[in-house]
């Protein structure tokens, strides 16, 4: 079997586990060659709360996925998220040592720009350039070569729990695989959907997962804002299941195949006929009612969206609109919904299609684990003649990343 050059993107979501399997024979030239996806048990809003479970929901995933690719699986690339993803923006300074600005102070005004104080159950998961500014020259991406004598940096943190980290890791170090780079999901989902230009203008990418809606926030090309909130698909799923006092998975096959946002937008007179709780008989509900249980809690998510807008003020900033993406993201009239409530222009994001069998990826759902297959890329370079090593410990993981985003701004 040959491990060379594969890729793998691995997303252990609230609802589903899915691994893809991509290979190359270039920088540019990626492959999917093998897909898994396996329900996921075992997370409760993005975050593990039974080991067990978890490991075999990504065993699963993962078997799926070697069987089609016919490679063996030793590394992946994974998601994070849930609710104890805490982000927030920073600076640091450096006095620049030489005649201009060397990779060594870029290094240096970084570490100055993290040293801040984080509680000691947190980790630092992503530090992300915004801008460095050289004496009064602002707005700048690549300061490397510049002449100055003060070197500032503005960037953004990304923290989460330690232990919340390492369950995570562990899970999946348990299947035989080593998490060779942590993301956080907003912003693998962000690489496959979002396209450079929109990247620029500002936009918010809105990921409607089944546990929580995860929040990234782009401009001038850098992410400026992550954010999750713990209100997912599953919550329009359980509202249904309340309202029309039916069995969760019943309430899941509404709320896909009959479900909408839009009142107005729906037949008034229609009906369906919908199981209810065992030992009582079908009903008739009419789907005008649905639209007005799954708008209620939409408009929610919504409101939630629009404080977060006002309260960071990004308002001028995200000129591109809302992109909405994730499972979550296909109950009818979503967008119109959006962009009436948030007063910007919402649209479905799909993730870009590259080679290989991405017809079948074209669903927002996918949206995140193709993002990590795409960052997986970025933290390897294409490999001449050697076998992959197994074995990488969490803290080089991180440090990867870090390279990571020098070599995207670079
Ligand atoms: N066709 C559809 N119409 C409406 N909702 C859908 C559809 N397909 C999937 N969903 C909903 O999308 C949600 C799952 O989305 P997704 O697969 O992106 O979540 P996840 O990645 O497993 O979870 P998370 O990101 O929160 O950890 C579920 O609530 C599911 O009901
Ligand atoms: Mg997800």
């Amino acid at each position: 079997m040959k491990e060379k050059n594969i890729l793998v993107g691995l997303d252990i979501g609230t609802t589903k586990v899915c691994t893809i399997v991509g290979t190359r024979a270039s920088e540019s030239d990626l492959e999917i060659i093998g897909i898994g996806t396996h329900p996921s048990h075992g997370l409760k809003k993005g975050s593990v709360v039974n080991i067990d479970k978890t490991v075999s929901s990504i065993q699963a995933s993962l078997e799926e996925a070697k069987l089609m690719a016919g490679v063996n699986i030793l590394q992946a690339t994974i998601g994070i998220a849930g609710s104890h993803i805490y982000s927030f923006n920073s600076s640091g300074v450096v006095a620049i040592k030489g005649k201009e600005i060397t990779a060594d102070d870029v290094e240096r005004v970084i570490e100055a720009a993290k040293a801040v104080v984080i509680p000691s159950d947190r980790q630092i998961l992503h530090v992300i350039p915004r801008e460095f500014r050289v004496d009064n020259t602002r707005g700048i991406k690549n300061p490397i070569g510049m002449c100055g004598v003060r070197l500032e940096a503005h960037v953004h943190v990304v923290t989460g729990s330690i232990s919340l980290i390492q369950n995570l890791v562990k899970c999946v170090e348990q299947t035989g695989v080593s998490a060779e780079n942590i993301v956080l999901q907003p912003i693998a989902s962000s690489e496959s959907v979002l396209s450079n230009e929109e990247k620029d203008m500002g936009v918010m990418l809105v990921d409607i997962g089944g546990g929580t809606t995860d929040i990234a926030v782009w401009k001038d090309g850098s992410l400026i804002h992550s954010q999750i909130i713990p209100v997912g698909g599953n919550h329009f799923t359980n509202d249904l299941a309340v309202a029309l006092k039916v069995p969760h998975a019943e309430a899941e096959r509404i709320k896909i195949n009959h479900g909408c946002v839009l009142q107005e937008s729906v037949n008034q007179s229609a009906h369906i006929t919908v199981k209810g709780i065992a030992g009582t008989r079908p009903r008739e509900v009419a789907i005008n009612y649905i639209a007005k249980v799954l708008g209620a809690r939409a408009e929610e998510l919504f409101d939630i969206v629009k404080t977060i807008i006002a309260d960071k003020e990004f308002e001028q900033d995200i000129t591109g609109g809302i992109v909405l993406t994730g499972g979550g993201a296909l109950i009818k009239s979503l967008p119109e919904l959006g962009e009436y409530i948030i007063g910007k222009p919402t649209k479905i994001g799909y993730p870009a299609p590259f080679g290989g069998m991405t017809n079948i990826m074209q669903n927002p759902k996918f949206s995140t684990v193709m993002g990590l297959l795409i960052e997986s890329g970025r933290h390897k370079p294409i490999e001449v003649g050697k076998e992959e090593s197994v074995q990488v410990d969490l803290i080089g993981k991180l440090s990867d990343s870090l390279k990571s985003v020098f070599k995207e701004i670079f």
